[in-house]
């Protein structure tokens, strides 16, 4: 039979083969890539919000905790965004001629609530508390970042499933003591910045979180000002070597030190019972 195609066909149909395999490859990436995108994750974006709510004045500059306005954190799965109430118990004397304010004053007057922008919002598949993780020691901070830095408020991270997971293989490199989770400058132990903590109370049914007490001061080294202030005290009546006999007060010997972020975590992981990371990451944690 003659030959229909010749040898150069061929190589042409191979070479096209490999090269639309490449194209699909490309094409893949590229979606990929732009799924991760901060265009399609809103990452670092700011939102053209109604009224230029600054986290930098309120929080930074008049010293308002998270609290004051996102009452809802600790106790349900929502922080909530504050009623416009909120902001008249200052903007009803300040500022209240500024033009900034008018939808604040106008949402007053008409009880209709301010039309927020979402910044963060999980898909309606994806399951998401507050309360857990706030009580579990996540601090604000690891996931919205340092917001009291933010005039604007933007997404410090992708909330993709991936970033949740890499937390959920191993929390303990972002775990803290609980009341430090409103803390935007918490620093992990370090060498030169130990931490101290202590389970002050591991009975059952008490929340578990709350029972691990951690300082900064080293608590043996407080005994001994103490110590030696009574020791000042005394001196100055007198009687430096009736006290300088007596008995150190000893440290609370529960403390324990901690120089990293890792040791540290791993101690919070146990006394806050956080589960193991297979079960963490096993899909009926977040899709219900
Ligand atoms: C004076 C009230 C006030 C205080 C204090 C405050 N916030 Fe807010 N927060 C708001 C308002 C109003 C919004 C909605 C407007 C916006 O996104 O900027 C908001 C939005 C947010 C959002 C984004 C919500 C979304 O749409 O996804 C986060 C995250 C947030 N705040 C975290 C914090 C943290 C963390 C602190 C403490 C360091 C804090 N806020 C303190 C009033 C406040
Ligand atoms: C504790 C009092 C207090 C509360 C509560 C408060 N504000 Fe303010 N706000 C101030 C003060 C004081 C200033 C002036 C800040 C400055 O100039 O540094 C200000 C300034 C502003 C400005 C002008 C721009 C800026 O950030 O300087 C806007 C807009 C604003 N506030 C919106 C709000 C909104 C919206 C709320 C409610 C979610 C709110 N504020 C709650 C005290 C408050
Ligand atoms: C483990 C990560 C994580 C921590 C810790 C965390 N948040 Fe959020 N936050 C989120 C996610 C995810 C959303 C979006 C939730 C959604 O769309 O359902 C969100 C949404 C919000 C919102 C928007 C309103 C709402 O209730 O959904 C506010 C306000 C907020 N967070 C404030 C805070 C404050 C204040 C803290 C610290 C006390 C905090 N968050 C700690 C992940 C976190
Ligand atoms: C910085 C660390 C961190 C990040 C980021 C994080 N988580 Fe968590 N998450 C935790 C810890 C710690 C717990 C508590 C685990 C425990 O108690 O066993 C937890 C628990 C949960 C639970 C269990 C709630 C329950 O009642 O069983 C859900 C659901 C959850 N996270 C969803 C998410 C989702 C969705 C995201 C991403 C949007 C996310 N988490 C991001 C640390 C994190
Ligand atoms: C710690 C929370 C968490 C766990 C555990 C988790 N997911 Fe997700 N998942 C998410 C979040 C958050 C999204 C939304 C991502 C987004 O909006 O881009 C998501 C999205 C998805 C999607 C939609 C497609 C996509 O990538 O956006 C699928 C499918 C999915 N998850 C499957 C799974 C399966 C299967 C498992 C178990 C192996 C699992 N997930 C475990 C948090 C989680």
């Amino acid at each position: 039979m003659a030959q229909i195609f010749d040898r150069s066909s061929n190589a042409l149909a191979r070479m096209s083969l490999v090269l639309t395999g490449l194209i699909v490859i490309a094409l893949g990436v590229t979606l990929d890539e732009l799924q991760r995108s901060p265009w399609v994750t809103r990452q670092g974006q700011r939102a053209d919000q109604p009224v230029p709510f600054s986290h930098k004045h309120h929080v930074q500059g008049l010293g308002l905790q998270c609290q004051y306005c996102h009452t809802s954190v600790e106790k349900s799965s929502y922080a909530g965004i504050p009623p416009t109430r909120t902001c008249m118990n200052c903007h009803a004397q300040i500022w209240t001629n500024a033009q900034l304010l008018e939808p604040v004053r106008q949402s007053w007057y008409t009880g209709q609530s301010i039309p927020w922008i979402k910044v963060h919002d999980l898909p309606d598949f994806v399951f998401f508390s507050h309360e857990i993780h706030v009580n579990k020691g996540i601090g604000c901070e690891s996931c919205h970042g340092k917001v009291d830095e933010m005039p604007l408020m933007y997404a410090q991270n992708t909330l993709q499933m991936e970033w949740c997971l890499d937390c959920h293989r191993n929390p303990a490199k972002n775990l803290r003591p609980t009341s430090q989770i409103y803390n935007m400058d918490w620093q992990a132990p370090s060498e030169d910045h130990p931490a101290w903590c202590a389970a002050v109370d591991d009975k059952q049914g008490v929340p578990t979180a709350q029972s691990v007490s951690c300082t900064r001061n080293d608590p043996s080294s407080a005994g001994a000002e103490m110590a030696s202030l009574h020791l000042a005290q005394a001196g100055a009546k007198g009687l430096a070597e009736d006290v300088a006999a007596a008995p150190m007060p000893a440290a609370p010997p529960s403390y324990t030190k901690f120089t990293s972020q890792e040791d540290m975590g791993h101690f919070l992981e146990v006394h806050y019972k956080i589960r193991t990371p297979k079960d963490l990451t096993s899909c009926e944690v977040c899709h219900r």
